[in-house]
């Protein structure tokens, strides 16, 4: 294959994928197709956008007739679909929009490729459509002894007996997790009437540069930077399993070469943590790197109004991943937190840019505003 489209590519996860795309294949075309909502930034990808390699196209994935067009022109042999809504804050807010770009925007997406290839003498040889998906789908595991455990944050625990695997049955709780579980859905229908080669994986949470500040990880270094409060949802007790981005990156390019047609591969790092500990670390670490006294910032930390419909824990089982194509993750997670809030505290201008809205301004400009 040699013409990738990455939809998604100036967000988070897709600037890591871009970047490794584009580096690691020189003789690859990596065309970048994203409409830049709030959450898409091209300042993410400004160290690679000259390479020869690389192409960005703004345009939203719903315009089915661009997005057909846009096969044609640039012979896209490879999709690699993360563009969507990611927020679960915002799909509390807003269904309508996590149903449009997630679920319409997927199918758009996929008839442009089962047109497109279906229209080559070769159809559907060495084609793949490689979609990016979520452990929200499979709804809220229980946990053993949530009351039980004391906040160690000396080392994680595992935080139930049961983890999400492979098939697990889907169960959805939040809009953006019932659109991304609609999205799969249509992913493997895809494949299972018209014959598409697909792949579908399922990631736990990621954390690393580039993240949007919405988001826990970013968002509580940034407050606990500038002394802001830290909004706990609850009591902190719920428990995500958290992957460093570049390791996600990794196990994309690993299953997008070699994973198997029709397949699912869950992602994750083997890496529970309650909120409560993770929000401590931070702390910890932002304290000590900024030159203050270790855990000198602790009384931040504000409980607020639990999410609606907050989701207990989420834990997954990549053992199918090590096992079939040997990806584990690389870093520890107190390794790639030091990693995550040192990038943060250097990139100020990047956070300033970001929070304060510059960019979308910018990207008005120079694209038009089509929203
Ligand atoms: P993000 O919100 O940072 O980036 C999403 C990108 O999609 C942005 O660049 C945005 O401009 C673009 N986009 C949104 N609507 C679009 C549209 N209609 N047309 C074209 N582009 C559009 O998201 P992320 O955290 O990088 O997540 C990327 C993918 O990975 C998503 O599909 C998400 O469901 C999935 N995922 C994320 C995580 C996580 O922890 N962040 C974990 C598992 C799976
Ligand atoms: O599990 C994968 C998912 O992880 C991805 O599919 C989503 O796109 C991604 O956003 C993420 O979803 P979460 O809802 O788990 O991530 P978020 O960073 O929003 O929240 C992490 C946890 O922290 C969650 O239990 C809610 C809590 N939280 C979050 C925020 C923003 C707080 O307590 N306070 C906050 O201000």
């Amino acid at each position: 294959m040699k013409n990738i489209l990455v939809t998604g590519g100036a967000g988070f996860i897709g600037s890591h994928v871009v970047r490794l795309f584009v580096s690691k294949y020189p003789d690859y075309k990596v065309v970048n197709l994203d409409k830049l909502t709030y959450a898409g930034n091209l300042a993410n990808l400004s160290d690679i956008e000259d390479r020869p390699n690389y192409k960005f196209i703004k345009a939203d994935i719903c315009d089915y007739e661009r997005i057909l067009e846009i096969f044609k022109t640039e012979h896209i042999d490879g999709v690699i679909h993360l563009a969507a809504e990611s927020h679960v804050d915002r799909s509390i807010k807003d269904p309508f929009t996590f149903a449009r770009t997630n679920v319409m925007g997927t199918l758009s997406l996929l008839q442009a490729a089962k047109v497109y290839w279906e229209s080559l003498p070769s159809g559907y040889k060495e084609k793949k459509f490689y979609h990016i998906s979520t452990d929200e789908v499979y709804g809220a595991l229980a946990m053993t002894d949530p009351q039980g455990h004391k906040s160690d944050i000396s080392s994680h625990e595992v935080y139930g007996d049961d983890f999400f695997r492979e098939d697990t049955k889907y169960d959805p709780h939040s809009p953006y997790s019932a659109a991304k579980a609609s999205s799969d859905h249509f992913v493997r229908a895809y494949h299972d009437t018209y014959g598409m080669p697909t792949v579908v994986t399922n990631c736990s949470n990621n954390y690393g540069p580039y993240q949007f500040p919405e988001k826990l990880i970013p968002l509580f270094i940034n407050n606990i930077r500038y002394r802001k409060p830290l909004p706990v949802y609850g009591r902190g007790e719920n428990v995500r399993d958290w992957l460093y981005v570049e390791d996600h990156a990794r196990a994309i390019d690993l299953i997008f070469h070699r994973g198997k047609e029709a397949e699912t591969y869950n992602i994750g790092g083997f890496n529970e943590w309650k909120n409560i500990d993770v929000v401590k670390i931070l702390i910890k670490t932002v304290d000590r790197v900024l030159g203050r006294k270790e855990f000198e910032d602790l009384d931040l930390i504000t409980y607020v109004t639990d999410r609606q419909g907050h989701d207990l824990r989420y834990a997954i089982d990549s053992s199918k991943l090590k096992r079939e194509l040997g990806w584990k993750p690389s870093l520890q997670f107190e390794e790639g937190i030091e990693k995550t809030v040192r990038w943060y505290l250097d990139n100020e201008a990047w956070m300033n840019n970001v929070t304060s809205g510059d960019y979308q301004r910018y990207y008005e400009e120079m694209y038009g505003d089509d929203k």
